[in-house]
């Protein structure tokens, strides 16, 4: 099941990291604020149980998240969604996962994997990263989180396209997807239309 944004917070921050005057000091601010917002619609589906919540006057009815989330960014990009989402959950470990897509193929080559083990059976993997394009990258990287034993995996990301949300949706339709935005398509070489560019130089500035 996959999830595209509506909210108008969102679909500002878009129009200013779409446009390539944007220098990577401002896109890398819109890429966290993006994914605070994106994460605090999507953590909606986060389980919680009750807990005491002792005040002033008396304990009131409080819930507290029942979850252990373990992050996972997929290098490099998904490492500008990182700090958000761990103010979101300041308690979450972190995992990572490096993937390079081939230039010529598009496909993933996973080379760098440090990822804890599931806890247990209602461990929650949020695997973050800005672009779901062929889908091959996030589809990898859900079969290393499985194998690893998670159960339950969410995936967040930016910039979406018909191709990679079909995929996704047809290889892990157990997986929930949250996106700010759903483009048109994919051009000849992969690259998302009309997209950002290339999320991960205009990160880091190695345009
Ligand atoms: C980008 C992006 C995704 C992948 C998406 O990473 O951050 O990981 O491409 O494409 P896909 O859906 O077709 O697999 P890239 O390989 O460019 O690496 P980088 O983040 O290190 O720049
Ligand atoms: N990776 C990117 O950074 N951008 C795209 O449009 C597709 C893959």
């Amino acid at each position: 099941m996959h999830t595209i944004s509506t909210h108008p917070l969102i679909r500002h921050r878009l129009v200013e990291l779409r446009n390539p005057a944007t220098p990577p000091k401002r896109f890398r601010i819109l890429v966290r604020e993006l994914s605070t917002f994106l994460g605090y619609e999507a953590l909606r589906e986060l389980p919680t149980r009750a807990v005491p919540a002792p005040s002033p006057f008396a304990v009131a009815e409080g819930r507290e998240i029942a979850a252990t989330v373990v992050l996972v960014p997929i290098l490099r990009a998904g490492l500008g969604m990182l700090d958000a989402l761990s103010g979101l959950l300041p308690d979450a470990s972190v995992g990572v996962l490096g993937m390079q897509r081939n230039e010529k193929t598009a496909e993933p080559e996973p080379y760098y994997a440090k990822i804890p083990v599931p806890a247990g059976e209602e461990s929650l993997a949020i695997l973050l990263d800005p672009m779901l394009a062929t889908g091959g990258s996030a589809c990898d990287a859900i079969a290393t989180l499985k194998k690893l034993g998670y159960k339950r995996i969410l995936f967040l990301c930016l910039i979406s396209c018909p191709e990679g949300l079909s995929r996704l949706e047809k290889e892990h339709p157990d997986v929930s997807v949250w996106a700010a935005a759903e483009d048109d398509r994919l051009n000849e070489v992969k690259y998302i239309v009309p997209g950002i560019g290339d999320a991960g130089d205009r990160l880091f500035g190695t345009l």
